[in-house]
């Protein structure tokens, strides 16, 4: 791999042997994957993946310090994934104790950990950090380091920026030196598509199960989506970038997707259009039936099948604040046609604590408390990924909770049914 003379330099030892480390991981990484050099990360932040003490994780605190000690702090500050635990989402007195004594018990330290190395604020706390009231948002052509799966799409595909699905750690490295190696989605070949997908369905297919279906067929490839402009249209308006936002985080956990284009809409494709295509790219039509086909499919984990759901999670990644609202006089109409006063299932809206507080002002804040419906700032995937709540019948909307955990999935209609007027268990 070709290497600048200030690259060269630091991999020699001229910042300290901590740097050389930092560096020499890098252009391994990048020599792995075939890349010819190493570009400047020109993002304004950088988005970390490891965001919670878990107790185990004890070989990153030490990786951490030893890179704080050494002053390789990074040279962006950086918003992180979501904090693991909130008091306010439900949870038992046993539930409580694992997350608190033994799961997490290193949440503390290591948010301070994360303050010396960079955070952008205490408020940085969100895989959808691209959001506005995040402030994390790169523009197009902004060359990334991040790893988490869903805001690496979403910044490929929506944003334009160009970022590879690196690794927890390999993101650390990149933001502190400010290089990464140059391979894969950070070139013009890369981008290229080499699917194209026609979306033949009767009526708008539902974000998070169109992901799903995409991901699980092109695996880590690029897809060129046509058909969908009758239900998106042509601009990224709030209420698109929230569907994109979904719908990419879907192609990403049930499959391994970092860019995705669609016609006439995202960046690239509107620039470039059909060029984007490589030759000789595979078809894949989804219609009606293929939804439906990969729906059934879905492997049910519960214990009993027919459990009344114990939580219900609609938020991951985060929810946006026009999403927040929209789902707000959903929640009140369903509520209003069955009767109910309440929804009838423990359910919990997460987003970001910035969002979070944003939506707080408004007057959509009371109305959701209402309905019972609690918002946190949690990563539900945390929350799960222990052997207590495990077992617990979860019911979620969301694609990647369902591919992680044994979290049930229904499309949002099935969810919004669900917790206003209950299920077969009622
Ligand atoms: Fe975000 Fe946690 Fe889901 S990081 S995408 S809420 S698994």
């Amino acid at each position: 791999m070709y290497l600048t003379p200030e690259q060269q330099a630091i991999l020699d030892g001229s910042k300290g042997e901590t740097m050389a480390k930092v560096m020499k991981t890098l252009v391994m990484y990048g020599e792995t994957f075939g890349a010819d050099k190493m570009v400047p990360v020109t993002s304004e932040y950088n988005h970390l993946v490891t965001s919670f003490g878990l107790k185990m994780m004890g070989p990153v605190f030490d990786l951490m310090q030893q890179l704080i000690d050494a002053g390789a702090v990074s040279g962006q500050r950086f918003s992180v994934d979501p904090r693991p635990v909130d008091p306010d989402v439900p949870a038992n007195f046993l539930q409580k104790l694992i997350f608190n004594k033994f799961m997490y018990s290193k949440q503390d330290s290591y948010e301070q950990q994360l303050k010396a190395l960079g955070l952008m604020n205490d408020d940085a706390f969100s895989c959808a950090c691209y959001l506005d009231q995040m402030g994390n948002k790169p523009v197009m052509g902004d060359v990334l380091s991040w790893a988490e799966s869903s805001a690496v799409v979403y910044a490929n595909s929506v944003l334009g920026a160009r970022c590879n699905r690196n690794s927890g750690i390999m993101d650390i490295m990149g933001s502190i030196a400010g290089f990464v190696p140059n391979f894969g989605l950070l070139t013009d070949e890369g981008r290229k598509a080499t699917w194209i997908i026609k979306v033949e369905c009767s009526r708008k297919p539902e974000a998070q199960l169109l992901g799903s279906a995409i991901g699980m067929k092109v695996m880590e490839d690029v897809p060129f989506i046509t058909g969908m402009e009758q239900w998106l249209g042509t601009e990224l308006t709030d209420e698109v970038c929230a569907y994109l936002k979904d719908f990419g985080a879907a192609t990403a956990s049930n499959g391994a997707v970092g860019l995705y284009h669609l016609e006439n809409l995202t960046p690239e494709a509107k620039e470039q259009g059909a060029a984007l295509v490589a030759p000789g790219a595979k078809v894949y039509v989804i219609d009606d039936a293929e939804l439906q086909k990969v729906k059934a499919n879905y492997p049910v984990i519960w214990k009993n099948r027919d459990a009344k759901p114990k939580l219900c999670f609609v938020g991951c990644p985060h929810m946006s604040l026009q999403q927040l609202k929209s789902w707000t006089v959903r929640v009140e109409e369903g509520l209003k046609a069955s009767g109910n006063k309440k929804v009838l299932i423990p359910t919990v809206f997460t987003t970001a604590p910035a969002v979070k507080k944003e939506f707080e002002k408004t007057e959509y804040a009371q109305r959701l408390k209402n309905t019972g419906v609690i918002l946190s700032y949690i990563c539900p995937l945390m929350y799960m990924n222990n052997p207590l709540c495990g077992p617990m019948p979860v019911i979620t909307s969301s694609n990647k909770l369902r591919t992680y955990t044994t979290a049930r999935y229904y499309t949002e209609d099935e969810i919004l049914i669900q917790i206003t007027k209950g299920g077969a268990w009622a």
